[in-house]
Order: structure tokens, then C-alpha cells, then sequence
């Protein structure tokens, strides 16, 4: 994943190719033919959350992605034993800590970091002496980055959900937080990451951000698969960031 600084990292989520596998069970479509086409596409790496209720990604798929990939895998998980556990096991690329609420539709909000320093330190510890990168996905907020800094988590991902589901003024506002946070995560030493609910049409002001390095996307690139093709959707997408850099 190391290109010239300006190049702007695209992680590709599969995790509903394995929605749509589970919702009739078998092996079809396979998230890690998916993510092998990802990689071909131009995704420069794959990002999978395994759920504690296994909704889509499943244990054997993080297995098979380990052995299949040659682009590094961004392991999405809780901070759970049971997930420090399987992280510790397989040795991803990277883990991004995610809040999970086994109601919700998806990842609903950041990690509360800040509220959380004692139960995260040990497991930001544990996976950052195994070698994995560490990553919490915390809203553009400067106590949660404040609080990245305390863990010593050498990334943070911004969430974009907010971003993404708002309009006008109120979008704009929120841009200026991710942009006002990626300078502040960068200025201490943290490379901030983006993602959620990115789609064609809004990617580009989060992607103008210069301190971001990476992108994380799934829902929208699965969906936007249907009509064009995986391939070309991640072409796009590629497409679209490349311009707004
Ligand atoms: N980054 C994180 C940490 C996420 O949890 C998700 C959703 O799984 C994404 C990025 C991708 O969001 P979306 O599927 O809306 O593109």
C-alpha cells in the first residue's frame, strides 16, 4: 500500500457480497472471488467486518481472504475478547475498532473512544505488539482524536455517515469537521481514513482532503455492481477520487 503520498488508498468492503451469499445460504457469490476481482479493479486493499452474529462475513471467509489476498486486509471488528482473539490468530494487515450494536443496521455512529480509554487500551495494545495497524472509527469530534492519541492508535477512520446523509449547509458543516479533523489526526502523527455511506456523488470533497490517505467503501460499490459490474464500479470510484485529489 505504499504509492507516492498524494495517492489516495482505496480499501474495497465485501461484506455484502456475503450478505447476499448468506441470504440463500451455499457459497454464491464468493466475497473472495469479489475481493480478488477488487484487487484487479485497483482496490488497493480489502476490507472485511466480521459481526459477532456473523450477518455476512463468517470466520472461514477471514481465513480464506488471509490466503487468497495480496493486497492487505483491513479486518473490521468490536472491541470484543472473542475478536481480539480471532485478529490475534490471522495477523490482518490492519483492524479497524468499530462501536457494534447487534440491532443496528450497520455501524451507527463512532467508537466512543474517549469514554472507552480503559476497556480499548489492552486490546489497541495487544494487536499493535502483533503487528496489526491499528485503526478506531470515531466521528470528526477532537476528543475522540485526542483520545486515538492517548491509545497511541497509529490511524483513525472518520466516519462519513453523517456526512453522507445530510444536505446543504449542514453537509458543508460537517465536511469542515472531517477536514478540520484529518488536519488535527495528521498534525499528531495519526493518518486519518474516511468511509461510510460514500457513494459517486459525494465522495469527492471527502477524497479533497489532503491528509486523508484511505477510503473504505462497500455498500454502495456492491450496489452500484448490480448495474455495471464490480469492476467498473471500483474503476469509477477509483476515477472519482483520482479527480477530486
Ligand atoms: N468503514 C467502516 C469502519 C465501516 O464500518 C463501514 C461499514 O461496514 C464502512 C467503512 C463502509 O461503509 P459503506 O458500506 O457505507 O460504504
Amino acid at each position: 500500500m505504499s504509492r507516492t503520498p498524494a495517492h489516495l488508498r482505496l480499501g474495497v468492503n465485501i461484506d455484502h457480497v456475503a450478505t447476499i451469499r448468506n441470504a440463500r445460504g451455499g457459497t454464491h457469490p464468493d466475497p473472495v472471488k469479489a475481493a480478488l476481482l477488487a484487487a484487479k479493479a485497483g482496490a488497493d486493499g480489502i476490507t472485511a467486518h466480521l459481526r459477532e452474529d456473523r450477518r455476512h462475513i463468517r470466520d472461514e471467509d477471514i481465513a480464506t481472504l488471509m490466503a487468497a489476498l495480496t493486497v492487505p486486509l483491513n479486518l473490521e471488528m468490536a472491541a470484543t475478547q472473542e475478536m481480539l482473539g480471532i485478529a490475534l490468530r490471522h495477523r490482518p494487515h490492519a483492524a479497524c475498532i468499530v462501536p457494534e450494536k447487534r440491532e443496528e443496521r450497520t455501524t451507527e455512529g463512532g467508537l466512543d473512544a474517549a469514554g472507552q480509554i480503559d476497556a480499548l487500551h489492552p486490546i489497541v495494545d495487544a494487536l499493535g505488539k502483533a503487528g496489526v495497524r491499528v485503526s478506531l472509527f470515531i466521528e470528526p469530534d477532537a476528543a475522540q482524536i485526542e483520545a486515538a492519541m492517548r491509545l497511541g492508535a497509529p490511524v483513525v477512520e472518520l466516519h462519513t455517515g453523517r456526512y453522507a446523509h445530510l444536505e446543504g449547509s449542514e453537509r458543508a458543516e460537517e465536511l469542515r469537521r472531517l477536514a478540520d479533523a484529518a488536519a488535527l489526526a495528521a498534525k499528531n502523527g495519526i493518518e486519518p481514513h474516511a468511509g461510510h455511506g460514500l457513494t459517486f456523488d459525494n465522495v469527492g470533497p471527502v477524497a479533497a482532503i489532503p491528509q486523508i490517505a484511505e477510503l473504505n467503501i462497500g455498500h454502495f460499490l456492491i450496489g452500484e455492481a448490480i448495474f455495471g459490474g464490480l469492476e467498473s464500479s471500483i474503476r469509477e470510484m477509483r476515477r472519482q477520487m483520482d479527480l477530486a485529489r
